[in-house]
């Protein structure tokens, strides 16, 4: 890492999303996500004086809807490239918030943390009243400039705090004001352009990559839950191509009883079945009839993020229940 007098060289890894939106004006409420190119928004960014050399590289320019195995591992190489280049310090990566979560959590897991990598977004476009993309991302380069960042993982900046991937997600749709929030770990520290708090030591002691990223993303769905849910629902998302069903149960991770008769012979048959809960801030812990089910119990991972780490471990040849527990036991 540079030393005072230097300034971090941060790689810029733009994919679109609302922070590269345009609305064409600025008092419509639609938009267009992925609009402005990695280039245009440093130059629009080059006259803040920010204390850092940045380089920007355009890996995609999609809404994050969007977003999945091809850009993942675009953006893998891409940051694997940085961490073993010694002209890079950090990178900082604009993404659409709405599968924010998602990506920052796979790169978490399958990434070293030996360098800051910061994922950032915004809630408004870059031409709207009041657009909260240029503050995030001053912000952002700030956290990806400091050498505090690094042994974190990755991070996700949004508004003024900074967030663990592990713990990130988006809780409105709308408004900047807590858009995202963490859980069950709050903000690990809070950035304004001008300063940066950090509340407590880096936690990754080993840093080297906890995954291999995966050669190919084994098809796993999710099955969301509601009163009443029939088994025919569960019976379409039940092909035998899939390897692995995350629940997004009622409460904590509870299904009506035909559903989860049937989840239980696919489970005994060899099928890695995730309780995960449809609650916001939803912990599932394991129930005494998880161990003769062969359920997996998804802890604090919301269902998206429960269906990341099981593709992670099912790509890495981790598919007996106890050690998938362990995994979702300490993402
Ligand atoms: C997106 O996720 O690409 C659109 C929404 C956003 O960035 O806030």
């Amino acid at each position: 890492m540079s030393n005072a007098k230097t300034l971090p060289r941060l790689l810029v890894l733009g994919t679109g999303g609302t922070i590269a939106g345009i609305a064409g004006d600025a008092l419509r409420h639609e938009y267009r996500p992925g609009q402005i190119g990695i280039d245009e928004w440093l130059e629009d960014a080059a006259h803040l004086g920010m204390q850092a050399e940045l380089t920007g590289k355009q890996i995609a320019n999609l809404g994050s809807e969007d977003i999945g195995p091809d850009v993942w591992r675009a953006l893998h190489s891409a940051i694997s490239d940085a961490m073993a280049d010694d002209a890079v310090d950090g990178v900082v990566i604009t993404h659409g918030t709405d599968t924010a979560e998602e990506t920052a959590f796979l790169l978490d897991l399958t990434l070293p943390a030996t360098k800051p990598v910061v994922m950032v977004g915004a809630m408004r476009p870059a031409d709207a009243v009041g657009s909260d993309g240029m503050r995030n991302f001053v912000n952002a380069v700030r956290v990806a400039g400091d050498p505090e960042a690094s042994g974190r993982g990755v991070l996700v900046v949004m508004g003024d705090r900074v967030l663990a991937a592990r713990d990130a997600r988006k809780v409105r749709t709308r408004g900047t004001d807590d858009a995202f929030r963490g859980f069950p770990r709050g903000s690990v520290a809070v950035v304004t352009p001008a300063a940066l708090d950090w509340f407590g030591k880096p936690w990754r002691d080993n840093t080297s990559a906890r995954y291999a990223f995966p050669a190919e993303f084994p098809r796993v769905p999710v099955l969301y839950a509601t009163g009443g849910l029939e088994t025919w629902t569960a019976e379409r998302l039940l092909g035998d191509d899939i390897r692995g069903l995350v629940v997004a149960g009622v409460g904590e991770g509870n299904l009506p009883d035909p559903v989860r008769q049937l989840l239980v012979e696919r489970a005994q048959a060899g099928l890695a079945v995730v309780r995960a809960s449809r609650v916001d801030e939803g912990l599932v812990d394991r129930e005494p009839e998880d161990d003769a089910n062969r359920f997996i119990a998804a802890r604090a991972l919301n269902p998206q993020k429960a269906r990341i780490l099981l593709m992670v471990l099912l790509a890495n040849g981790k598919g007996a229940p106890d050690a998938i527990q362990s995994a979702f036991d300490s993402p």
